[in-house]
């Protein structure tokens, strides 16, 4: 498995690192403020395992499964919420905590929907940001890393299923998902 990346960008220490100085800043902007802190489903399940342990506040926690990729590279536009939250958030502030931004299509949609249901605030904290492919104005408001137009892997993210179980974010090797 690990030689099918062909660059490790972050290792865990790495964002170990990043997620207790995003940490801080969250305990500070949301004191007294009750967040649920909603988790993307699948690859954001570890960062936001580290991000929720480092917010030394009072916050709610719950996760939702979107799909928007299927096994391609690109999304579509289109989201499929395939788990929804287990609460009613009108009034709340969300924080989501997704893996990467794209195109910000998924999140654009999500951000719709959070606005739509009357939420007191949404904001996004994302691991990893690729800005040159954006297509909509989505903006993170904590980001880890900006990572280079590259398909990335580890560390929760996926190519077809497999890597989500490595403890760093590496550069996929093309030839992996040219030869499918
Ligand atoms: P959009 O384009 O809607 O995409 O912002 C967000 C979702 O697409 C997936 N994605 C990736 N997954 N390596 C991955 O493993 C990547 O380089 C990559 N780029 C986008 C991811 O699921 C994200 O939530
Ligand atoms: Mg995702």
């Amino acid at each position: 498995m690990n030689n099918d990346i062909k660059e490790i960008l972050y290792t865990k220490e790495n964002i170990k690192e990043v997620a207790e100085k995003i940490g801080t800043q969250l305990t500070k902007d949301y004191a007294g403020k009750n967040p649920l802190v909603v988790c993307v489903l699948k690859g954001a399940f570890l960062f936001m395992a580290d991000i929720v342990r480092e917010i030394k506040t009072y916050a709610e926690i719950d996760f939702m499964d979107v799909s928007s990729y299927g096994d391609e590279t690109e999304s579509t536009g289109e989201i499929k919420i395939v788990k929804d939250l287990d609460v009613p958030v009108e009034g709340r502030n969300i924080l989501i905590v997704e893996d990467i931004i794209d195109t910000g299509r998924t999140l654009n949609c999500l951000v719709d929907l959070f606005n739509h249901r009357k939420v007191a605030s949404v904001k996004i904290c994302t691991l990893l940001d690729k800005p040159d492919r954006r297509v909509k104005g989505i903006r993170p408001d904590y980001v880890g890393f900006k990572v280079p137009n590259e398909f990335v892997v580890g560390y929760g993210l996926d190519y077809q299923g497999h890597y989500r179980n490595l403890p760093y974010v590496g550069i996929l090797k093309p030839a992996i998902y040219e030869n499918n």
